[in-house]
């Protein structure tokens, strides 16, 4: 069936997904090894892929009368869950399985039954900065040498677990502990000042953009699981248009962020006002320890303020929206482990301005929140290199607190149309009919 939009883009011929998949990512904490234990368990039948789309959500194809809508994963050509394999980097030696105990996420019984495959994920030595990421230090660190030296040794660790896992496609996702605030500089303005930054060891250039290099350079997509600069920078952009990768990022969108998608665009389209938003948290894993350092709270910060600003469009509605106090805390508080627990405090306003109060007690899981979308974002980036998408994938910004966008595009961060563009980019992949919801058709 025809594509009935106003996308000229012509239907992508998908390649199918032939052999392993191989999985790269920096960073084995909590939300890596719960993926990665998740996943095994599934294989096994020990356990279900709940907030997976890729794994559980249904497409609905052509009119609602004609009743078919099958499993995303039947429609489109997806890595299966038995072609993953892994290659993880960290600062500690640990191997996923000591990882994964050390995260507290997942119960040890649990554990257990997947211990084989998880004891054989060691960690590939790491490219580390403390510069910029300050709370933490571990022995599992590359030897000396300038940026670019780092960047050729992570180019042989890809090389080498391509060839030692016989993968025959390969995706990076950083998971990877959140770096300080930075802005794009001049080193970041083409890919040539970046080359030249990587040899001159130029204090700009953070290790998640010499992993990310790295990726693009070797042709792999690159997806960004934190809420620091990496590929959002214009050197890395050219990168990956010139070698045909798919980009994409950032900041996982969890607990209070997904809570604030699903909530503000529904308060918006009642029209009622809002005059302040307070969000708090206290959490007490390694990444509220690394978010206790003002740099790498500074990027969160950044991240998680910008959803709601765009979502309610204070200049299209000053009267409702003008002028809310939108305040974001992350507490360090090591009682709670993995699992966060947010509050919101919601002022909102209704007819003729009558002030009414909404208080929200998130008591989430961070990390088993986090996990299916990092599985999902592993298979769709795969997904889109085989269809031949390069740059940055916008349709899935459903995924992330800070959507990256082409330069000058505002971010969309309602999750509904989030989600409507996802799926209706998938049909485009298989040239379906677009879905508009318009729907007279049934009226005729
Ligand atoms: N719901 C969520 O859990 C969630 C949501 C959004 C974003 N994130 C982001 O995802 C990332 C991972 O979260 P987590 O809870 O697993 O954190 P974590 O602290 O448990 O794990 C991060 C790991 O990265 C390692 N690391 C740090 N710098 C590295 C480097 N340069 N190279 C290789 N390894 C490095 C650390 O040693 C640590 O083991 C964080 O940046 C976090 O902010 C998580």
């Amino acid at each position: 069936m025809p594509v009935n939009d106003s996308s000229s883009s012509a239907t992508p011929k998908v390649a199918p997904a032939e052999g392993k998949l191989g999985v790269l990512i920096p960073g084995m904490g909590a939300v890596t090894t719960t993926m990665i234990a998740g996943v095994e368990a599934i294989k096994r039948g020990l356990a279900q892929p709940i907030g997976s789309v890729t794994q559980l959500s249904t497409i609905r194809l052509g009119k609602r009368t004609d009743n078919n809508s099958p499993k995303i994963k039947d429609f489109l050509p997806l890595a299966g869950l038995n072609d993953l394999t892994f290659g993880t980097w960290d600062i500690y030696e640990d191997n996923c399985y000591e990882a994964a105990i050390h995260a507290g996420v997942i119960e040890k019984t649990m554990l257990d039954q997947v211990k084989e495959p998880l004891q054989a994920i060691k960690p590939m030595k790491a490219v580390f900065d403390s510069e910029y990421v300050k709370r933490i230090t571990g022995p599992n660190q590359k030897p000396k040498g300038s940026k670019m030296d780092h960047a050729e040794m992570l180019m042989d660790d890809i090389r080498s677990f391509k060839e030692r896992t016989g993968s025959s496609r390969l995706s990076m996702i950083w998971c990877g502990s959140t770096e300080v605030f930075h802005r794009p500089a001049a080193v970041h303005a083409t890919l040539k000042d970046f080359e030249c930054g990587l040899q001159k060891n130029d204090a700009e250039i953070s290790p998640s953009q010499i992993y990310a290099y790295a990726a693009l350079k070797s042709g792999v997509p690159y997806a960004n699981g934190a809420p620091h600069l990496t590929v959002d920078a214009p050197a890395l952009m050219e990168l990956a248009r010139e070698r045909q990768v798919p980009i994409c990022g950032k900041d996982f969108k969890t607990g209070q962020t997904l809570m604030k998608t699903i909530l503000a665009p529904g308060l918006k389209s009642r029209m009622l006002g809002i005059s302040g938003w307070f969000s708090t948290n206290i959490l007490g894993n390694r990444d509220g320890e690394v978010l206790d350092d003002p740099g790498s709270f500074k990027s969160k910060e950044e991240s998680k303020l910008s959803a709601l600003d765009q979502i309610l469009q204070p200049e299209l509605y000053p009267d409702l929206y003008k002028d809310v106090y939108h305040k974001v805390r992350i507490n360090y508080y090591p009682p709670r482990g993995d699992s966060k627990e947010g509050w919101d405090n919601i002022d909102i306003f209704g007819w003729m301005g009558y002030p009414m109060q909404i208080k929200i007690d998130f008591l989430c899981r961070d990390s088993i929140l986090a996990a299916p979308l990092v599985l999902d974002l592993i298979l769709f980036m795969d997904l889109a290199q085989r269809a031949g998408m390069r740059g940055i994938q916008e349709w899935l910004s459903f995924y992330f607190k800070a959507p990256m966008t082409a330069p000058g595009l505002y971010a969309e961060h309602d999750l509904f149309i989030q989600l409507m563009k996802l799926k209706n980019t998938l049909r485009w992949m298989k040239g379906e009919q677009l879905i508009t919801h318009l729907g007279l058709e049934y009226y005729d």
